[in-house]
């Protein structure tokens, strides 16, 4: 990550909302600055705030206060720039694997032979070279995630939200789906803001960890983490690191 170079700068959020019982806040006053090529992770409860705040830098819903900066301009709407992997991963099921993966690119008018090359290559990336044609249905949890990668890449976005996309998988997969995913931005460096709800996930992956407290989501703690990739789960430093940001959890994550 190059800390000189700030991509992201988000300054006094909150997201409240007007409901039947009154005011809610969901997100109360986030300062943070996301770097060039950085994998940020945030790490917070279940029912925080998360994918509110990711919400809001996707640009699909606005914030009550503060601002966010791409590049020092403010963030109006959405933004191409910014890509999302969706916590409720939506495949189309009719659209094969090749067809959900280029939706982007097509549903903005780029030719057939050049939306596929690039599809392509991201379905290669992901390891799922030989599955063009398949459907959803005929794809493991692992295998859609996967899907939801390639398409979020096939759209070119310097900056990458992810979801939780890992959530619904099992312990297993889950571990591979980290190492496939700490691969592909290694190869394709990008800045990734990736959410979790766990912490063993949160050290593997972040560069930095930001955590975050109980709804309304408020930032508790930045944790810098720079054990050398790939990183091994079961040394005393990865331990020691888990423990600390266990402590200080709100909730048992
Ligand atoms: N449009 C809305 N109107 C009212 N409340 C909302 C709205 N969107 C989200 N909320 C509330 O904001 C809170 C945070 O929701 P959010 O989906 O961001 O949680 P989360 O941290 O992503 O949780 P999870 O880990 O379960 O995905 C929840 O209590 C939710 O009900
Ligand atoms: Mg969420």
């Amino acid at each position: 990550m190059d800390e000189h170079k700030v991509r992201l700068e988000i300054s006094e959020l909150s997201k409240s909302y007007e409901t039947k019982e009154g005011r809610f806040q969901a997100v109360e006053k986030i300062d943070l600055k996301v770097y060039d090529n950085e994998f940020l992770v945030l790490l917070g409860p279940g029912n925080c705030g998360k994918t509110v705040l990711l919400n809001m830098i996707a640009g699909l819903e606005q914030p009550t206060s503060g601002e966010i900066r791409l590049d020092g301009s403010v963030i109006q709407g959405s933004d191409r720039r910014i890509g999302m992997v969706f916590q409720k991963l939506a495949l189309m099921p009719w659209k094969t694997v090749m067809q959900n993966t280029e939706i982007g690119p097509k549903f903005r008018g780029v030719k057939k032979e050049e939306r596929r090359k690039k599809a392509q290559s991201y379905i290669d990336l992901v390891g799922l070279n030989g599955f063009e044609k398949a459907y959803p249905a005929q794809l493991s949890g692992g295998m859609k995630q996967r899907v939801g990668i390639a398409r979020a890449y096939t759209n070119d976005p310097e900056i990458l939200l992810m979801d939780e996309p890992f959530g619904a998988l099992d312990a297993q997969t889950r571990f591979v789906m980290e190492q496939e995913v700490q691969r592909i931005w290694e190869q394709e460096k990008r800045t990734i803001i990736f959410v979790t709800n766990n912490i063993e996930e949160a050290c593997f992956l972040g560069d930095r960890i930001v955590l975050f407290s109980e709804c309304p989501a408020r930032m508790k703690e930045i944790y810098v983490n720079d054990l050398k990739r790939p990183r091994d789960v079961i040394s005393q430093e990865f331990l020691k690191l888990r423990a600390m940001i266990s402590d200080n959890t709100d909730l048992a994550l």
